[in-house]
């Protein structure tokens, strides 16, 4: 639905008597969905939560507001002023980092957008998988940086085309999920990770590892903090191991990056919120979080596996236990076509336009969500429409 009054670029959510959602867009805008949140199923959010989490949020975060101390006027000021080692040294120890290089984020957008701030990229070149995350595709078009599309495989992007695109047009940095891509689900092997080093080396391009998803896939090879700490930001957020409200999340940097990485946090959000980060690391420090994570890895392998029985080939290959699927579409059908018919009969999904680096093909493929309904139940119906629209 479009409007006029809506500004140029703008999205307006807004309820009608029936409570249905429409999104209406300003003319100009790409069409994004018609939501009816009373009884679409729901597989375009991509956030996975058990139902045991609300009570369990509510608790840490209320130990936290209760832990603040009034007499402290700290508290009351900017976290960047502060240097909360404490917080930094369970974060580091979780991550294996080194506490001086850790820094806290207000989540995972947070960790990218101050990754490309502190490292001076906005205006210059970042090389993508052709298909990327709908996130860094804004951040890029928001601070200017042409984002180049690079080939990939069943690994992610491939150093040949990294390398082609570092001789080409120039490459300032690269920004990949090597372990469960969004959305492409895909993961990235040891020697995969040391030809893309290889070539970041070489070329003296910097990596921004976004991580969000990297609990999904266990046993995955080292991230690339660990293999090329002078010129790797790695980036994670705890929205998908726990859950958006925390807005708490992490970013390992190099450490000449260090001050800049404070001042960009200190410009984007002058600090970050005590209370959420500590009970976000209250879940890290006594394991809550880890055990949670291991109930969705088991979860997730379900819903994974179910999916996967229905979809059959059309499910491309990716972590067994990631809670998203990357489908390739059958010929003839293209990606906002599958995408409005899966919402006509009832499922939203997210078809490749907004996965796709802006200027090149829209890929033949959409994206499944498997963790946007609470019930598993209700996932599979949704996934039996996606099933039935590739079969149509
Ligand atoms: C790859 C990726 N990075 C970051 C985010 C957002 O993370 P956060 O909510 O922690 O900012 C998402 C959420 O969809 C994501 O898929």
């Amino acid at each position: 639905m479009f409007a006029d009054n809506v500004p140029p670029r703008r999205t307006e959510h807004v309820a009608d008597k029936k409570n249905i959602h429409l999104t209406i867009l300003s003319r100009g805008t790409t069409p994004l969905r018609l939501s009816y949140t009373c009884s679409m199923i729901e597989m375009q959010y991509n956030f996975p939560l058990l139902p045991t989490q609300g009570k369990q949020w509510q608790q840490r975060l209320a130990d936290a507001v209760a832990a603040l101390v009034p007499e402290d006027s700290d508290q009351l000021r900017p976290t960047f002023r502060q240097r909360h080692l404490d917080h930094k040294q369970i974060a580091a120890k979780w991550l294996q980092s080194d506490p001086e290089n850790t820094h806290i984020t207000c989540g995972g957008h947070h960790g990218t957008l101050v990754s490309l701030l502190a490292a001076g990229l906005a205006g210059k070149p970042i090389a993508v998988e052709a298909v990327t995350y709908t996130g860094i595709i804004e951040q890029a078009r928001m601070l200017s940086c042409p984002l180049i599309a690079l080939d990939y495989d069943s690994e992610g992007m491939t150093p040949e085309s990294l390398r082609a695109a570092c001789k080409g047009r120039g490459v300032a940095a690269i920004y990949t999920m090597p372990t469960v891509h969004n959305p492409l689900g895909c993961v990235a092997g040891l020697a995969r990770r040391q030809a893309i080093v290889a070539a970041a080396r070489e070329f003296n391009i910097l990596i921004i590892e976004d991580d969000a998803y990297g609990y999904m896939a266990l046993a995955a090879a080292p991230n690339y903090a660990m293999l090329a700490p002078e010129r790797a930001f790695y980036v994670r957020g705890l929205a998908k191991s726990y859950a958006p409200a925390t807005r708490t999340g992490f970013l390992v940097a190099p450490s000449r990056f260090s001050s800049d990485v404070d001042s960009a946090i200190k410009n984007s959000t002058t600090g970050t919120s005590l209370p959420h980060n500590a009970a976000a690391l209250s879940l890290i420090a006594d394991g809550s979080l880890d055990q949670l994570m291991q109930q969705k890895l088991t979860e997730g392998a379900q819903r994974n596996a179910a999916a996967r029985a229905l979809l059959g080939a059309a499910a491309s290959p990716g972590a067994k236990s990631a809670w998203h699927l990357w489908v390739t579409l059958p010929a003839g059908l293209d990606a906002p076509t599958a995408q409005r018919l899966c919402e006509e009969r009832g499922a939203l999904v997210s078809g490749a336009q907004g996965f796709t680096v802006p200027g090149t093909p829209t890929a033949d493929g959409m994206r499944v969500a498997l963790g946007g309904e609470l019930d598993p139940a209700r996932t599979l119906e949704g996934v039996k429409i996606v099933a039935e629209v590739l079969a149509s």
